[in-house]
């Protein structure tokens, strides 16, 4: 092992950010963005372009969330196979779903070129693999994934031996990948000012319905229309059974990436990812000034891994195994959602608001493809996606098995969150660092104590619809094996679908 100090963070997010207020005052604006990753920043980006006054409210800081935990391939390359898209959608509309992701990487190269911005944007190939970890042939399957694409009109080709993971696979030409916080914060530079605004600090949780306004920080925001780009979507206005219902279409996976510093110009600059499932993916590049590799994988429903902490491990061994001189100095995790068919969800949900999610692995070409469409949407533009990625599309096409095997999680996890004994009998067995379900008062706590010793307990029972929470050692957060939503150790959200805070406990 190397003895490189190790940070628990995505590499990104040491680069500075620009900081914005909180805000003030009351005030009007055409649209309202709820979210600042890089839906809500494409977005407000469209949308200022287009001419529109645009506020966009960020509950943390900008990039906080999934855009500054990604690693940021950008591909068309689904992570549901082609083949799969044609057998449940038809070619014409598989043929799109790819195409959603040619243009969202078109989009962010021609606003990087014609704003000059930083970001270290590289067209670089991407390749689709054999499994990393598993001996199997698959040639014949490649061979006929490559076939499609390239009928459906993708410069795909089919390679005996992949460079690097020396595996059979497809390259295909004119992928990309960039610095994701450094093109957020260039963004966002742009975007406020000239009658547009970005507000830092600004948890939206209260909604008016007629005349449409947003209620923050005690001022009243009015609007015309509402974008809800947070990831997993708020309700907003949506009624809670149509936002029930959707929530069922979607789930929350973890998902967990290590960085290395590898030798320079020795590696091929590219993206890969293999065919298992969940599948391995490995990008290297100079993006962050040295050649660079991160890895990622080895997804699992968020709450349901007894210890997430052994995955960076696991990450460690496959990557050394590629390349034996790398040195290990990042590890972080993240949520990415997973749609029931593989397609995201992107539209209005009524005549008022706009919401995006589901992306899978995919979020930042569908994220910015969602920014392109909910522009399109205010401004009346027809979109080519509107219909293939409508929220209310009630046909799981090749899903209906996934649809229940994911809903029977709900019930399963209610029930066996409260038989399960409590991890501790006493707040005094819970040690530095750690955090454990204790009963006090007959009630489920999740009570941590932090590597100071000071002890906080909140109520266990999950905000959204009532599971146990779960203790992630790896990311010391309270995780929801039901749907997936992520609290702090204070119990403040970090993901939803649940908006309320665990609620606190005094400790005698
Ligand atoms: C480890 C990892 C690797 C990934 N790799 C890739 C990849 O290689 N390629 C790819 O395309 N995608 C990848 N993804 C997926 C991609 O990163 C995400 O899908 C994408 O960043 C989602 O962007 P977003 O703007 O929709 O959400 P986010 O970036 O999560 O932004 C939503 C924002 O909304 C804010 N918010 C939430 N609630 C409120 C509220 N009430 N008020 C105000 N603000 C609120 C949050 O704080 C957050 O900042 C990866 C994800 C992970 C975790
Ligand atoms: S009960 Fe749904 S996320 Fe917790």
């Amino acid at each position: 092992m190397n003895a490189t100090a190790l940070e628990s963070k995505p590499i990104w997010l040491e680069e500075p950010r620009p900081h914005f207020s909180s805000l003030k005052q009351d005030a009007h604006f055409d649209v309202v963005i709820i979210g600042g990753g890089i839906t809500g920043m494409t977005a407000a980006w469209m949308l200022k372009q287009a001419g529109k006054t645009v506020a966009l409210f960020e509950k943390g800081r900008i990039g906080d969330a999934e855009t500054g935990h990604t690693t940021a391939h950008l591909t068309y390359v689904t992570d549901e196979r082609l083949s799969r898209l044609v057998k449940n959608f038809g070619e014409e509309t598989a043929q799109l779903v790819w195409q959603a992701g040619d243009l969202a990487i078109d989009t962010i190269e021609a606003i990087i070129h014609q704003y000059r911005l930083d970001c270290h944007f590289k067209r670089v190939p991407g390749f689709l693999h054999a499994a990393l970890t598993k001996e199997r042939d698959e040639t014949s399957e490649l061979v006929k994934e490559a076939d499609l694409a390239r009928k459906l009109g993708f410069e795909a080709d089919f390679l005996a031996s992949v460079p690097l993971v020396d595996r059979p696979g497809i390259r295909f030409a004119n992928q990309a990948c960039f610095h994701p916080i450094e093109y957020l914060s260039e963004l966002a530079r742009r975007i406020h000012g000239d009658g547009c605004e970005i507000h830092e600090n600004c948890e939206i949780s209260d909604f008016e319905e007629d005349p449409l306004a947003v209620l923050v920080n005690g001022c009243t925001v009015r609007c015309d229309r509402l974008v809800v780009a947070t990831h997993v979507p708020m309700m907003g206005l949506t009624s809670l059974p149509s936002a029930t219902f959707l929530q069922t279409k979607i789930a929350g996976y973890s998902t967990y990436a290590i960085g290395a510093k590898v030798p320079s110009g020795s590696l091929p600059h590219a993206s890969f990812w293999d065919t298992d499932d969940p599948y391995y993916y490995l990008r290297i590049d100079p993006t962050t000034g040295k050649d660079y590799a991160i890895l990622g994988g080895l997804d699992h429903k968020t709450g349901q891994h007894d210890n997430p902490e052994t995955l960076y491990a696991e990450l460690e061994t496959v990557l050394r195994r590629l390349i034996p001189q790398a040195e290990v100095d990042h590890r972080w995790s993240g949520q990415v959602i997973e749609p029931v068919d593989g397609l995201p969800f992107i539209g209005p949900t009524n005549e008022s608001q706009f919401v995006a999610t589901g992306f899978s692995g995919n979020g930042m070409t569908f994220g910015t493809l969602a920014g392109v469409m909910a522009c399109d949407w205010i401004i009346g533009r027809e979109n080519r996606w509107k219909d293939v990625f409508d929220v209310h599309r009630t046909k799981v096409r090749g899903g209906a098995l996934e649809y229940v095997k994911e809903n029977v999680d709900y019930p399963l996890h209610l029930v066996t969150g409260f038989v399960r004994s409590p991890d501790a009998k006493s707040v005094d067995e819970v040690e530095r660092g750690e955090g454990r379900i204790v009963k006090i008062d007959g009630k489920r706590c999740a009570v941590h104590r932090s590597a100071e010793g000071k002890l906080t307990a909140c109520s266990a029972i999950c905000t959204h619809m009532g599971c146990v929470v779960r203790w992630n050692g790896a990311e010391e957060t309270w995780d929801c094996p039901c749907h997936g939503s992520r609290f702090g150790t204070d119990g403040h959200v970090i993901a939803g679908p649940a908006e309320k805070e665990l609620e606190p406990v005094a400790l005698a």
